[in-house]
């Protein structure tokens, strides 16, 4: 099993679309996938067909874990399980303060309490979990960050990203995180956005996924009428861009998976 955390240094970079559309197009390459939204916006649930926001989820666990995360979880049609953030009240989607300073005295005091949860997750060799993470910095990316055996870094062609980027990338070296950056939300028709793509490929290199997304009104309009954007505008260039990453995160999970199978002496 293989984890993904999908983080930005800007907010409305893309993360939760990118989350949703990628456990879809996992799915269909025959991984097991788990979406778990770590980011208190949980908007995460609407992307996998719910018309409100998900009561319960991960926050729900923290505050009353029970042997089993799973339960709080949701299964689409595809197969694809959901975790969302969850709001933890019945009446509300929002915490009271006995609640909010549990969760922050978690979230800072056990740096490591998302990758623990999901490393009781039975996911196959495989499968993959993708992590929608709060904007960086905050807690909740520094969970996500920590529980990551990837980190996939979305990048919209705004000046703030580009700002913000050498912080974030000195952080994920020193941690020493595998990471691909990913500029989405592109049109090559503005001149600001080619721009800030030639920065992007000479400041990155080959960390620079080849596979940019290109910015499509579909894809808000597919979210407010609750659909799957990939496979109501299959042929549009954003979905085939959508596509090439999943390829290409579905064979770093193979190869990951096996590499650390031989390092383990066989063992998944
Ligand atoms: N490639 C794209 N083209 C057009 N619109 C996009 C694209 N990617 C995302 N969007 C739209 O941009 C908005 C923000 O996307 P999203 O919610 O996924 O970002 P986020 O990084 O999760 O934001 P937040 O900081 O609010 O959690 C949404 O309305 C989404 O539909
Ligand atoms: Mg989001």
């Amino acid at each position: 099993m293989r984890t993904i955390a999908v983080i930005s240094s800007v907010g409305g970079a893309g993360r939760t679309m990118l989350t949703a559309a990628l456990a879809g197009l996992l799915t269909n390459r025959r991984h097991a996938v788990l979406a778990v939204e770590c980011d208190p916006r949980n908007t995460l649930a609407l992307y996998c067909g719910l018309h409100d926001p998900a009561r319960a989820g991960l926050v729900s666990h923290m505050l009353a874990p029970s042997g089993d995360v799973g339960a709080a979880a949701l299964e689409s049609e595809d197969g694809v399980l959901w975790l969302p953030w969850g709001g933890a009240r019945d009446d509300s989607s929002t915490l009271d303060a006995v609640q909010a300073a549990k969760v922050s005295a978690t979230l800072h005091g056990q740096h490591s309490w998302l990758r623990q949860l999901l490393a009781r997750v039975d996911l196959p060799g495989h499968g993959v979990v993708l992590i929608d993470a709060a904007t960086w910095p905050s807690v909740h990316a520094a969970q996500a960050i920590d529980a990551a055996d990837l980190v996939l870094v979305v990048v919209p062609p705004q000046p703030l990203a580009c700002i913000t980027l050498p912080r974030l990338r000195g952080e994920l070296k020193a941690l020493g995180k595998a990471t691909l950056y990913v500029a989405n939300a592109v049109s090559p028709a503005a001149q600001l956005h080619t721009d800030i793509l030639t920065l992007l490929r000479n400041l990155l290199g080959t960390e620079l996924s080849p596979y940019r997304i290109h910015a499509d009104t579909g894809i808000p309009e597919a979210l407010a009428r609750n659909e799957n954007f990939c496979i109501s505008q299959p042929h549009s260039q954003a979905a085939h861009d959508l596509q090439g990453l999943a390829t290409w995160l579905s064979t770093w999970t193979r190869q990951s998976a096996r590499a650390s199978a031989s390092s383990a002496g066989g063992a998944t």
